[in-house]
């Protein structure tokens, strides 16, 4: 059994904490969900961090939709999440619904995520109706970095601070079971943690919300075009595998690899048969 809806905010409940993580591929969930984590997001940082995009907006449904099976495969206690790529939600709550639809009946997710709050409201109340949960993201969406200019904290002005929680509360209302809240001062996502029922999940947002999330590939330091401030670095993954690269090139190189314990015998006859 998967990870729940209502196990996500028993934890708000209780005054537990929890992490969620991002993954991409089937290998990658499947230890993310032996290790206990709740839930897998499968983000479209996809196209960042596994696909080489200079931001997510060039990720599409088809991407998202590959890559959410994989992890799906890959995973049997999570819940899993599918992040809505740029402008997959907006045009009408028709096409929302297909699209959000994909995520949970094709790839097989349990939820999805999408970005904004206000303007969005209306989407997310729609998928909920229909039996789809929804998780909100707000504070820095990347997919508006165009409009944000440039990837920068949130929320710092009074105006923008109460923008924000009147975001969060409009996602409760809506109906959102979670919410991200991405890269803004530690005091104001504690207060919106404070003000709203639905459990916050912070990105940059300090230690005051209900749970946290990490972009796998910067918590192992595997991506490391960009590593962001609020990164947690686990391991030095990028590192490691330079260097089982270059130590196997070498092996080849100097005869070392492939030992005899990788190769396969042959039957003496047979060889034997082969040279006469
Ligand atoms: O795409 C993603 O990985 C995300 C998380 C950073 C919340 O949206
Ligand atoms: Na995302």
């Amino acid at each position: 059994m998967r990870t729940t809806v209502q196990q996500v905010r028993d934890y708000k409940a209780r005054g537990e904490k929890f992490a969620m993580l991002t993954a991409y591929d089937y290998s990658t969930a499947k230890i993310v969900d032996a290790a206990g984590i709740p839930i897998i997001l499968v983000g479209d940082s996809l196209g960042t961090v596994v696909l080489g995009y200079e931001s997510t907006i060039p990720v599409t449904m088809d991407d998202m939709i590959h890559h959410t099976k994989a992890v799906v495969r890959g995973s049997s206690k999570a819940m899993v999440v599918g992040d809505m790529p740029f402008m997959t939600y907006h045009i009408t709550i028709e096409e929302t619904l297909r699209n959000a639809a994909r995520f949970i009946q094709e790839a097989g997710a349990q939820a999805v995520k999408l970005e904004g709050g206000i303007t969005v409201a209306d989407k997310v109340k729609k998928l909920v109706d229909c039996g789809m949960p929804v998780m909100g993201h707000i504070g820095l969406t990347p997919q508006s970095v165009n409009q944000l200019s440039g990837y920068k904290v949130q929320g710092r002005t009074p105006e923008a601070a109460r923008r924000l929680l009147a975001d969060a509360r409009a996602l409760e209302a809506a109906g959102a079971f979670a919410v991200v809240l991405e890269t803004m001062p530690s005091e104001l996502s504690a207060y919106i943690t404070s003000r709203i029922n639905i459990p916050t999940i912070g990105i940059g947002a300090g230690p005051g919300c209900d749970g946290q999330v990490q972009v796998i590939s910067d918590l192992l330091g595997l991506f490391t075009d960009f590593v962001p401030k609020h990164a947690g670095r686990y391991a030095r993954l990028a590192a490691d595998i330079a260097e089982a690269v270059t130590t196997y090139a070498s092996d080849v190189k100097s005869g070392v690899f492939p030992a005899a314990e990788q190769g396969f015998d042959m039957n003496e006859a047979v060889i034997e048969d082969l040279r006469r």
